[in-house]
């Protein structure tokens, strides 16, 4: 604790800077009134005294812990430093150094601020005595309840515990909507899961499926409206040979239906090894993929047959993990690809390059290949049109693609195209912008890319079923579950099955490449969904055998975080604004994950090992940080995509 100097509150209030208490009032209860909030810019000016005050009121019971902490140090900040008046201030939770931990949070302006100031005010001395005034001259709040700064000038902030329990208490009368970060944009389009017709949907499309559906849910919770889209690959020149491999296979139009088709990628191949071996059958195939541009009936009737067998494949997979899309694939910007092409060939853009038209970019070794030799369009045509079309038509904001980091430099390239052309501004931190979300490979356990023992890929659809089929025999293992309905057992080896998969995806940083494992997935050991769901359901078990309503507990008891693991749970729920923000704001939903596991673990190994609920004195308070909890573990359930269980 050398050079750690303690601060203790209370602050004195002073008429200048008072902040205004906690008050139920000033809380927005309507949704607009929140988004009104979202809307403004929290700019304070510290002679400001009466604007200052009324945007308090609001800003003190909005938000996460972070940025209302934020709010004060802006204003001390401003007293601190008048001459630097842009300097934003730094504030993060506390890390713990060799276990010991300053404060919960952690304001880090004070180096900054004095390489600016060196030598201009004659009061400081070094970035330790600037940590002091900035701790100084922190307007009163009920927010903290004690300040220090320690090392070179880190102003360490103790929140009040009552300020913890107060916030827990509204959130459990306005509902967890109230914790919903507010995001400075409006719309999105969420690019994901997007397999290609007739062809496998591979482990790669199920990872694009989870990871997009998750990033969908925390954008939608941010009160963001979000475009799913479903990019599927419904154009291109293999349907030249899927439908005249379908004309041989069935004469009769009438004939063509799932059943008799069977499995859309055995079709696939077999007309592959045709087209490859019949040179007649080629021919015939290169015209159909002419006479379906041309928009000829019976080629487009062929085509949307097979689209629409792919499609009720798809919907399969889609059904059992819960993930609603909306499908426009590549064929609905065809239309749009020509006019594209001709704003950027205006723009002087694009160049000939060996009989194709190119772009080249900036540091990009490669061209953009926009047109190929042939006259046709391609993938890259497609891109350009649809963030086009994303952009100036659904007016999105925020374009965020899903794919494995094998396609990285494909939408480098297009969004280095889409700035040239002045559709996104160069700078990436100003919208609209386009973001490519990237992930790994999922291995086997061998360590080579992911397979099933008997086929070279992976049947989604079969992969769940064993998730789900092992998840049930081990439910069965256990007693209780014995007795329960079929249909609770159905449901809830479902819910971990499903789960299991989605969270084992999920809780890695999308980037590594994972190894996917049922055994470890559906250990009920380790940072596993089924560990975490079993943790909810027995929080709900102590509140169903405490025997209360509670409901009534709500209504009329208060929660007091006296012990230290009260407080380090309530804490940790505090936080879950933040932690969905920058879950949102850097696309990671492993964050979230984390975030999630650590809360079970501070609820089981801290608060509940430590603090007896029913039957103790304190049982309501108690009971009420067990609502708090399972109410914030389902949410992140919830978002990521994964169906809460109540019962184990
Ligand atoms: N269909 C592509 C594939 O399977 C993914 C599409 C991703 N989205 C996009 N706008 N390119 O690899």
């Amino acid at each position: 604790m050398l050079g750690c100097l303690t601060f203790v509150a209370p602050f004195s209030p002073s008429p200048l800077l008072s902040l205004h208490r906690f008050s139920p009032l000033s809380v927005p209860s309507s949704p607009s009134g929140l988004l009104k909030l979202a809307s403004r810019r929290f700019s304070i000016t510290a002679t400001k005294a009466e604007s200052l005050s009324t945007m308090a009121v609001d800003a003190e019971n909005v938000g996460s812990v972070k940025r209302q902490l934020a709010l004060l140090f802006e204003v001390s900040l401003r007293t601190t430093v008048p001459s630097e008046p842009d300097v934003a201030p730094l504030v993060e939770p506390c890390a713990a150094k060799s276990g010991v931990k300053f404060g919960d949070y952690q304001c880090n302006n004070a180096m900054g601020i004095w390489s600016k100031i060196k030598g201009k005010q004659a009061e400081f001395k070094g970035p330790p005595s600037v940590g002091q005034a900035i701790m100084k001259n922190l307007p009163p709040s009920d927010i903290i309840e004690s300040c220090s700064v320690a090392g070179p000038g880190f102003v360490n902030v103790v929140l009040s515990r009552n300020w913890i329990a107060q916030r827990l208490q509204r959130m459990l009368i306005d509902g967890i909507d109230t914790w919903a970060p507010r995001l400075p944009l409006k719309r999105a389009v969420v690019d994901f899961s997007s397999p290609n017709i007739a062809k496998e949907m591979h482990v790669g499309h199920l990872r694009s499926t989870i990871i997009g559906d998750t990033l969908a849910r925390m954008l939608e919770f941010s009160h963001v409206d979000v475009l799913r889209r479903n990019h599927v690959g419904d154009w291109g020149t293999q349907f030249g040979m899927l439908i005249e491999f379908l004309f041989e296979k069935f004469p009769n139009p009438e004939d063509v239906n799932e059943a008799a088709i069977g499995d859309l990628q055995t079709f696939y191949k077999a007309s592959k090894v045709r087209f490859d071996s019949d040179p007649e059958f080629k021919q015939r195939a290169q015209q159909a993929v002419v006479r379906l541009q041309g928009g000829e009936t019976r080629y487009r009737d062929a085509w949307k047959q097979i689209c629409e067998i792919s499609r009720t494949e798809f919907h399969r997979v889609y059904e059992r993990l819960g993930v609603h899309l909306e499908e426009k694939g590549e064929s609905f910007y065809n239309p749009y690809i020509p006019g594209v092409l001709e704003e950027l060939n205006k723009k002087g853009m694009i160049e000939d390059s060996e009989g194709a038209r190119v772009i080249f970019l900036k540091d990009v070794n490669i061209p953009l290949i926009v047109v190929k030799s042939d006259g046709g369009y391609n993938y890259a045509s497609t891109d350009l049109s649809a963030l086009w079309y994303r952009i100036n038509e659904e007016k999105a904001e925020w374009i965020i693609y899903v794919t494995d980091v094998g396609q990285q430099q494909h939408f480098d390239m297009v969004f280095k195209a889409a700035k040239r052309a002045g559709w996104l501004p160069a700078d990436d931190s100003l919208y609209p912008k386009a973001t490519h979300v990237g992930f790994g490979l999922v291995l086997g356990e061998d360590g080579k890319r992911f397979r099933t023992r008997n086929t070279e890929v992976v049947r989604l659809v079969d992969l769940l079923d064993e998730a789900k089929n092992r998840s049930k025999t081990a439910l069965l293992e256990r007693d209780t579950a014995k007795e329960w309905p079929e249909e609770e057992v159905e449901k809830t080896s479902e819910a971990v099955g499903y789960g299991a998969v989605k969270y084992a995806d999920l809780k890695n940083n999308r980037l590594t490449n994972y190894t996917f494992n049922f055994d470890q997935m559906l250990n009920d050991k380790g940072n596993t969904a089924v560990y975490l769901l079993y943790a909810h359901a027995r929080i709900c078990s102590i509140i169903r055998k405490s025997g209360k309503d509670i409901e009534e507990v709500k209504k009329n008891a208060k929660i007091a975080l006296d012990h230290e693991d009260e407080r380090a749970l309530g804490l940790h729920l505090l936080q879950f604004s933040e932690v969905v923000e920058e879950a949102c704001t850097n696309l990671l939903p492993n964050v979230l994950c984390e975030y999630l596991y650590n809360l079970s673990e501070i609820f089981t190994k801290k608060f509940y090992s430590n603090c007896q609920v029913v039957g103790s004195p304190e049982e309501d308070s108690r009971l009420l940080l067990c609502e708090a909890t399972a109410i914030v573990m389902r949410k992140c359930f919830y978002l990521l995509g994964i169906v809460p269980v109540y019962k184990i």
